[in-house]
């Protein structure tokens, strides 16, 4: 069991100032009555101000694919932080380094001809629709349910319409069951629900009938690759290139949003891994290795109309220097021989998985992981050989175990995302995987 005492008193305090915490979601989970407050970290453990460690496979959500405090990365900072300024008023005085990062991007992203840098996920995505309507001059943009977004009104979850008659817009429901919809809100603005098309992914027919009724008033279709989200729910094969064909023919916007795949699947990001070159695409997360730094990256026709201002991309804090100086660092690590980065998480993930399967088998027990580099899912009740792309194939999931897995794992110091995702790192070893395999034995023991 871990010591929380400090932790408890620090979490009766933190719940009584931030109501639903940092970032908060639907559905309930126990680990807010249970907040862990990090006095250290590095590499991929972090300690806990009661004094337990633990091993990160959070990844604080996406961006810490270096690990904490990778040595490189925090040189590269200090050395900012010791000759000039963290902020230097965006849109008026620049630095070299702005350059430097965005010929990287254009050289390793393949629809990459121009960027726009922004701070979170959630404003690149915004930027991207705004330019595809100011491009097509359609009002509409298409998605799909269980991708996630940011948490804009016009894009924060919702239900899709279930009747075959009506318009395909996101249903809100407050009544809705909070597993169903865990990103419903109240408080959206009047027009929220009748901004974008909400399709069920992977379903070819609807997506051509929709596209073959209402293609001349749909913008821009936005939508994870791999649904990163969502149980790494894949894409069918054929699938992402369909949906490049009816972009192309219909003269609609296709847009990647690799805010969690960029930079973690590769340097090419999921549109790389897939071989699908976008017209558009969304990167946050890894690409500044911690530090608050989104883009687009985009064809020049679409991305310069915020050349001549006829889309307006402000924001005080665009291309900061101490995040250009995080993206730079990030991504000279990354590119480093070859990529040999990446080559030993492959490794080390592998040699994770292998692992986990056979505690599985020698517990009995049916587990699938629905893994991609740098990111799986441990899904229980499913064979080990079955690709889940839809939704209601992960419905056959056991839940409770899955549920179960994840908790109990942080009681043996394994921190896993809710739900079972696990994030890799850089910096994960030999030893974490043999620490993290004795724990899963433990667990699945027990459960
Ligand atoms: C695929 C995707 N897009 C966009 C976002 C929003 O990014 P941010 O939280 O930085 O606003 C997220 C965040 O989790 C995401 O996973």
């Amino acid at each position: 069991m871990l010591k929380m005492d400090k932790n408890q008193k620090l979490t009766e305090k933190f719940n009584q100032i931030f109501p639903g915490g940092h970032s908060n979601f639907r559905v309930p989970l126990e680990a807010t009555q249970n907040r862990l407050f990090v006095a250290k970290a590095e590499g991929s453990h972090v300690w806990d101000v009661d004094g337990n460690e633990f091993i990160d496979y959070q990844g604080a959500m996406g961006p810490n694919l270096l690990g904490h405090r990778h040595p490189e990365y925090v040189q590269a900072l200090k050395d900012l932080l010791d000759t000039s300024s963290t902020c230097v008023g965006s849109g008026v005085l620049h630095t070299p380094e702005d350059i430097e990062v965005a010929e990287k991007l254009l050289q390793h992203i393949p629809c990459a001809e121009r960027i726009k840098f922004c701070l979170s996920g959630s404003e690149a995505v915004q930027m991207a629709i705004r330019l595809a309507r100011a491009y097509t001059g359609r009002p509409y943009f298409l998605r799909f349910g269980g991708h996630y977004h940011g948490w804009f009104d016009n894009i924060l979850g919702g239900l899709i319409d279930p009747s075959p008659s009506a318009e395909p817009f996101a249903v809100y429901d407050p009544n809705s069951d909070p597993w169903e919809d865990v990103a419903f809100t109240h408080g959206r603005g009047p027009t929220s629900d009748k901004e974008s098309f909400l399709l069920p992914w992977n379903d070819l027919d609807a997506l051509e009938a929709t596209i073959e009724k209402y293609g001349d008033q749909i913008a821009i279709i936005h939508f994870e690759a791999v649904v990163c989200n969502h149980f790494n729910l894949m894409p069918k094969p054929g699938y992402l290139e369909r949906i490049r064909e009816l972009c192309t023919k219909h003269g609609i916007v296709m847009s990647i949003d690799e805010v969690i795949t960029g930079f973690r699947l590769g340097l090419s990001g999921a549109q790389g891994r897939f071989g699908v070159t976008p017209d558009l695409a969304t990167f946050g997360k890894a690409l500044a290795g911690g530090l608050p730094f989104s883009a687009v990256a985009g064809k020049a026709e679409i991305m310069d109309q915020l050349r001549d201002r006829g889309v307006l991309g402000p924001g005080t804090f665009n291309g900061y220097p101490l995040g250009m100086r995080a993206a730079s660092a990030t991504l000279k690590i990354l590119e480093r021989d070859d990529g040999a980065a990446y080559k030993e998480m492959d490794r080390i993930q592998k040699s994770l998985e292998d692992g986990l399967q056979e505690i599985a088998g020698k517990h009995n027990r049916t587990l699938r992981l629905q893994s991609e580099r740098g990111v799986f899912f441990t899904a229980f009740g499913i064979e080990k050989d079955k690709v889940l792309y839809t939704e209601e194939e992960l419905m056959t999931i056991d839940l409770e175990t899955t549920l179960g897995f994840w908790a109990a794992m942080a009681q043996e110091g394994i921190l896993v995302l809710a739900g079972g995702r696990w994030y890799m790192s850089i910096v994960h070893t030999d030893k974490d995987v043999e620490t993290t395999l004795q724990a899963a034995d433990k667990v699945m023991e027990a459960l």
